[in-house]
């Protein structure tokens, strides 16, 4: 399977859930992952080569821009499954990849700013959706405030990406400074010991997102 995980507003989230996503897949035991860095900014590519430095499970890397449908195709044959981390920006890449892919995951941070781009993304998907009729569109919120007086913001933002038609997942990840600190030497927050709760975050929604995809 192919996710593709983009959204072309910055610094919402691509890398830090592609990078989770793909450890999640590889701790699943039954799928040997592959992650694409479709972003010249090489977020993932560092984060992986620190992560080869590391006696963590061995999660392949490599760095493609452009049209990536070609390759893509090629290595299907070779990855149980492949997790692509896209730029913060429209692409070629990400257009490309979306025409491709089984599954695309789009983060989302509850904030005006970024809500903006959404009606954006759902014309992109719309037109990926055209040429990829399998595709299979999720949206998740990240990096949510955890002030429960701040809980409206989230709902907020949930409506608007379902009145998109960009499916919400019901989990989200809280703002916690797990993820920030869980990149050193290419950790996930998935194995990040000194705190489990921002791990506890990205099972509960890859866990949803299996078992939403499990029943498509
Ligand atoms: N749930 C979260 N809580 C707190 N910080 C987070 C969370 N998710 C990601 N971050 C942090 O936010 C920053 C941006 O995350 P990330 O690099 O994953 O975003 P991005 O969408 O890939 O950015 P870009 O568009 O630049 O590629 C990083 O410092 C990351 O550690
Ligand atoms: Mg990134």
């Amino acid at each position: 399977m192919i996710f593709v995980v983009c959204n072309e507003k910055g610094g919402s989230g691509k890398s830090s859930l592609a990078q989770t996503l793909a450890v999640y897949l590889k701790s699943k035991g039954n799928t040997d992952p592959l992650l694409i860095d479709a972003d010249p900014q090489r977020t993932t590519a560092e984060w992986a080569a620190e992560r080869a430095d590391s006696d963590l499970p061995q999660i392949p890397c490599v760095e493609l821009t452009g049209n990536i449908t070609k390759p893509l195709q090629d290595l299907k044959n070779r990855y149980g499954s492949i997790v692509i981390d896209c730029g913060g920006a429209d692409s070629k890449a990400m257009r490309s990849a979306m025409a491709y892919a089984d599954v695309a995951l789009l983060p989302f941070r509850p904030k005006r700013r970024d809500l903006k781009v959404a009606p954006g993304m759902s014309d992109i998907v719309d037109t990926a959706l055209a040429i990829n009729s399998k595709l299979k569109i999720f949206s998740c919120i990240t990096q949510a405030p955890t002030l429960p007086s701040q809980g409206y913001r989230i709902l907020a933002a949930k409506s608007l990406l379902e009145s998109l038609d960009l499916k919400p997942l019901n989990h989200i990840t809280r703002n916690l400074n797990g993820w920030d600190d869980a990149d050193e030497s290419g950790h996930s927050v998935l194995e990040w010991q000194q705190d489990s709760k921002a791990g506890e975050d990205a099972k509960a929604v890859f866990d949803e997102l299996m078992e939403l995809l499990d029943e498509k």
